[in-house]
C-alpha cells in the first residue's frame, strides 16, 4: 500500500466513454483484458492502433493482457505486448505458469501487472516474481463470499515496503473507490460508469446552482 494518493485508472476500451474522462487529466492510465476488448468489438490485429488511440487520448500507460497459457508463450507474447508502445504494461493472470512467466519478464525488466489475483498468497508469489503490480478482483472476491477489501488489505500489508503495487480492479461502485482510497490502497482502476459517479453529488450541484443565480443577482 502506497503513502502517495491512490492513482486512478480506467477499466475500458471504448474509446468514446474513456477520452473525455482522460481529458480531466485524472486518470493515469487504461486497463484492458480480453473480455474488455471483447465488449469494445476490438481484435488481436487492432490492438497497436488501440494502444495509440488511449495514449492519443491521454492515457499515460495501457495495461493489454497476455492470453496464452504456457509459461513459454506468455513470455513470447508479453514481449510483443511490451513492443507496442514505451508506456505499455503486460497483465499475466497469477496461474503457476503466469507466475513463472512475469519472473522471467520482469527479469528482462518487462513490466508486468499479475491479474485474476483472488487471495494474498498469490500477492506473494507477484512480489517474489517481480512483478510491477497485482490486480486483485474486488467485486469476484465478494461475489464469491470472500471479502474484498479485507482480502485487499492484507494484499498491501504483505506487499509493504516492496515494488509491487496493488491496482485494485472488479469495482462494482464509487463507494468501493473511497473504501479503498480510505485502506491506502495503490491505485485502482474502474469502468467508464464508475468513473463518471465519482464526479456526481447533488449537494454540490444544488450550492453551484445557488453560486450562479448569486452571482447573476449581482450583475
Ligand atoms: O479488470 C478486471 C475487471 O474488468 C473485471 O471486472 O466487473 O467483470 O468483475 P468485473
Amino acid at each position: 500500500m502506497g503513502e502517495q494518493p491512490m492513482k486512478l485508472y480506467l477499466d475500458s476500451a471504448d474509446i468514446p466513454a474513456v477520452a473525455p474522462l482522460l481529458h480531466t487529466g485524472l486518470f493515469e492510465g487504461v486497463t484492458t483484458n480480453p473480455l474488455i476488448l471483447q465488449r469494445a468489438g476490438v481484435a488481436p490485429a487492432h490492438l497497436p492502433t488501440l494502444v495509440q488511440e488511449l495514449i492519443d487520448a491521454g492515457a499515460g500507460s495501457v495495461f493489454v493482457q497476455a492470453v496464452e497459457s504456457d509459461t513459454d508463450e506468455i513470455v513470447a507474447e508479453g514481449r510483443r505486448i511490451v513492443a507496442l508502445g514505451s508506456n505499455v504494461i503486460v497483465k499475466v493472470p497469477a496461474t503457476r505458469q503466469g507466475f513463472a512467466a512475469t519472473a522471467r519478464l520482469a527479469h528482462d525488466g518487462v513490466p508486468v501487472l499479475v491479474t485474476a489475483v483472488y487471495h494474498v498468497r498469490q500477492a506473494i508469489l507477484a512480489n517474489s516474481a517481480g512483478a510491477w503490480g497485482i490486480a486483485p478482483y474486488v467485486g469476484r472476491m465478494d461475489d464469491a463470499g470472500r471479502d474484498g477489501l479485507r482480502q485487499v488489505e492484507q494484499m498491501g500489508a504483505v506487499l509493504h515496503g516492496s515494488e509491487t503495487r496493488v491496482l485494485a480492479a472488479s469495482i462494482r461502485n464509487a463507494d468501493v473507490v473511497h473504501e479503498l482510497a480510505l485502506q491506502h490502497c495503490d491505485a485502482v482502476t474502474m469502468s467508464t460508469a464508475v468513473a463518471e459517479a465519482l464526479f456526481i453529488d447533488h449537494l454540490t450541484d444544488r450550492a453551484v446552482a445557488e453560486f450562479t443565480e448569486a452571482a447573476r443577482a449581482l450583475t
